[in-house]
This record gives structure tokens, sequence and C-alpha cells, in this order.
């Protein structure tokens, strides 16, 4: 099929790519001319794991190219995807300003049948509103789906090319049919629902996940006050299939682009029409106060944090990304330097995103590698867990610090890996 994706965020970059590889003609828009001459060039925008090889590839192969002209992208597509932001208002709301530029753009640039499909994240209801808005503005016969996304950074190719289930939301027969041939090879799990629905899933989805991890949290305090260690608890628990074992990793909360996000935009939904969830309040709570855990244990070992010098491990919001955007290092670092500590910061691939939103660059030490961030600090405090981090020899660390105080954000350590060294070692949830 002929596809066009607007917007090469996260989520139209990597579909762009992968649909492309799976054979069909791609056409990825977008407004930004640089970025588009970037791609053009072989530069991919975003670090992400296996992407640029696929990219190359299809491109090489005629199946995918990019611009910034949409009428052209339009008229040749079969099916259009919108894939452009829908970042939070300041009241938590989702900002629906780019998906209605882009509806009513590529309404005018109708020239017959178009399938047009969202993939961005959207409140119940915004499909239909875009269907009505598309139907005044066009003469022409089109269907609107929600397909909405749910790729993870990190392993954002690997979840596209095999996702656990597609969700098609329509009412529409023909475009069902479309869709769900196109996603065949993907995967042979595809749930055909109704328009709301599907817009639903997906914010549904995201808060149960944060839910998840909010309460192995909370479960992970109790267990420093009782005695227990949370891992061994969740291990435990993730062995009942109606659980689940994954995430119930405890650790410093959640950050990243979607699920801070998405908490709020349904606690905004919820609330327009007049109910309040207050379990997902909660979770939201608990995960902002869950970061600083982190300071609470430096202080509890190091006493005032005043001209002590502090190294920090990771600055994304989880490994494998180079995406900063709500990481909890943010106010980690933030804390610190009202505190008065001197930091040492260093991340595999994420510095440069970091120290572009960080007001307070300047009043930071900056290091190439794991081992300079941590040379003669007071304590090391590991935020992200990259796997550099995991293969780093312990007894060559305590050597270089001054202190050998190490608090594990993500408890990446095992007991036996610091019992053999001198190290006091705090983690999350777990026995010191
Ligand atoms: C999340 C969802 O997992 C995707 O399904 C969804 O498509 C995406 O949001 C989106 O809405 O676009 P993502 O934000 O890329 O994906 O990352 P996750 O792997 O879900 O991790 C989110 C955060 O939770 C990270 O900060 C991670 O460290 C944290 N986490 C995850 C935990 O603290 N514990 C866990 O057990 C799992």
């Amino acid at each position: 099929m002929n596809l066009t994706f607007i917007g090469t965020g996260y989520v139209g970059l990597v579909s762009g790519v992968c649909f492309s590889e799976i054979g069909n003609r791609v056409t990825c828009v977008d407004n930004n001319q640089d970025k588009v001459d970037q791609l053009n060039s072989g530069i991919v925008p975003i670090y992400e794991p296996g992407l640029k090889e696929l990219m190359e590839k299809n491109k090489a192969q005629g199946r995918l190219e990019f611009t910034s002209s949409l009428s052209q992208a339009v008229q040749e597509a079969d099916v259009i995807f919108i894939c452009v932001g829908t970042p939070p208002l300041p009241s938590g709301e989702a900002d629906l300003t780019y998906i209605k530029q882009v509806a009513h753009d590529i309404a005018l640039e109708m020239d017959g049948y178009k399938v047009i499909v969202t993939k961005s994240t959207v409140p119940v209801g915004t499909n239909d509103n875009l269907k009505d808005m598309i139907g005044q503005l066009t003469s022409h016969a089109f269907d609107i789906v929600s397909t909405p996304e749910f790729l993870r950074e990190g392993t954002a190719v690997k979840d596209t090319l095999h996702p656990d289930r597609v969700i098609i939301g329509t009412e529409n027969e023909r475009a069902a049919k479309m869709m769900t041939e196109l996603h065949k090879p993907l995967t042979s799990n595809i749930i055909t629902t109704d328009i709301r629905s599907a817009e639903m899933i997906k914010y549904a989805s995201n808060a149960f996940l944060a839910t998840k991890i909010s309460f192995i949290n909370e479960i992970a305090n109790i267990c420093e006050k009782v005695g227990a260690d949370v891992t061994e608890v969740a291990a435990g628990m993730g062995q009942d299939r109606r659980i689940g074992s994954s995430f119930l990793q405890a650790g410093i909360g959640y950050g990243g682009s979607c699920f801070p996000k998405d908490t709020d935009a349904l606690i905004q939904i919820a609330g327009n029409v007049d109910y309040e969830f207050k379990l997902l309040k909660s979770v939201v709570e608990v995960n902002k106060d869950q970061r600083f855990n982190v300071i609470d244990k430096l202080k509890h070992s190091l006493g005032d944090l005043k001209g002590k010098r502090i190294g920090i491990w990771g600055l994304a919001f989880k490994p494998n990304t180079d995406d900063v955007r709500d990481t909890p290092a943010l106010e980690i670092m933030e804390s610190l330097l009202e505190e008065q500590a001197v930091v040492n910061a260093y991340d595999p691939v994420a510095a440069e995103n970091f120290r572009k939103g960080f007001g307070k660059c300047d009043s930071v030490e900056w290091s190439t590698d794991a081992l300079a961030a941590a040379k003669d600090c007071d304590a090391l405090c590991l935020l992200t867990d990259w796997e550099e981090f995991k293969e780093q020899d312990l007894l060559a660390l305590q050597k270089i610090m001054k202190q050998p105080i190490l608090i594990d954000g993500r408890n990446v350590f095992s007991k036996e890996q610091v019992s053999q060294t001198d190290f006091q070692y705090y983690s999350i949830g777990r026995p010191e």
C-alpha cells in the first residue's frame, strides 16, 4: 500500500520505517525542512537501536522517502497516519493544536477516498471531532481510524515489528479491512473496536502500567521499613499469571514523554465528565515523591550534603534512549544543587539533551565516562539502568571514590556483587 506518515517524531518515524520494511511504499512528512534534510541525508534525529540501519536499507530500496510537501504525500496515499505530538497544556489536558492543523491540511489536499488514521494519543472523542471537521472541508469520501501506538522508546523497532496486539478503532468495514490487511504481516492479534474504545485503550494501558510501577514502589518503601526485599516480593507476585511479572521493577519512578503526560491527561478526561480518578491521582503523587528517595538516602548516609561531591550515573528516563523528558534525574540534580552539593554527571548518550533543558548546567561538572564521574566522590547515585553501569567493576569503582557509598536507584546490583566490596549500599526496597 501507499502510506503517508505525518510527523517524524518517535511514533511517525519508527512506524514509517517499519511499514516500509514490510513492503509498503512510505512517505514521511514533516513541516520542519531541516529535519527532512537531515533524514534525507541519513541522519536519524533520535537515538533508537536498529532504526538507522532499517531506514538506510529501505531508502536505498526505494520504499521510503522524506518530504516537507504535504499535498503530494496526501494525494499519493491510500492510508494517511497522523503522528504529530499532543503535548500537555499547563492544565494537564492534551494540546490538540497540531493534530487539528494536520487534519485541516489533509482535508484541503485530498483528491479521492482516503483512510485517515490517528496514531497520536488523543482524548476520547477527538477522532469523532476530526471526522466532523474534515467532512466540512472536503467533498471526497474518507474514513477515520484510531490505531493507538504502544511502542516503547529504546525497543521501538522491535515493538513495532512484533506488537503484542494492534487496536483498530473504526465504525467502517472498508477501513477496518484495509487496516487489518496492512497489519497482518506484524501480528495475528488484531482487535477491531469502536473509535472511542480504541482511544480509551491507549490511556487505560499507560495508566495501568504507571499504576503497577507506583504500586511496587510503595511496596518497596514498606519493604524497607519491615525488612523485606521488594525484588523477592515482585518475583513472587509476578508468578501469578493474573498479575504478571513485568512493570514490577521498583526504583525512582517513571519518567519520559508518555506516562506522566498520559496519566495527567486521563485525570483531566475523567474530570471533564465530573469523575474524580482518585486512584490515578495517587499514582501520580507517589511517582513524584519516589525520586526524592535518592536524596533521603544520601542525607541518611552523608548528613548535610553541602560541599559533598556526588556522582550521577544516568540522566535518561530509562536506558537505550537519549530522551530526558520528565526524567527523575532532573529534579534529583536540582535538589542536589539546592543542597549545595558538588555534582558530577555522566550518561552514555543523553547528556547533551539533558544539558539543553537544564537551567543550571554551569553548576554541574560533566564527565565523558562512568569512572570519571565517580572519581573522588563522597557518594554515587545510579539513576538509569544502562547496561554499561551494570557491567562496572565495583572493586575498581570503590577504589577511586572518596567514600564508598552507592545509592542504586534502579536496583541493578545484586547483594552478592555488593557483599564482595566495602560499599555502603542503598537500593530501593531491599535490605541494606
Ligand atoms: C510507554 C509504554 O510502555 C508504551 O507501551 C507506550 O507506547 C509509550 O509509553 C507511549 O505512550 O508512547 P516508554 O515511555 O517508552 O513507553 O517507556 P517504558 O519502557 O514504558 O518506561 C517508562 C518509565 O517507567 C521509565 O522511566 C522506566 O524506567 C519506568 N519503569 C518501567 C519502572 O520504573 N519500572 C518498571 O518496572 C518498568
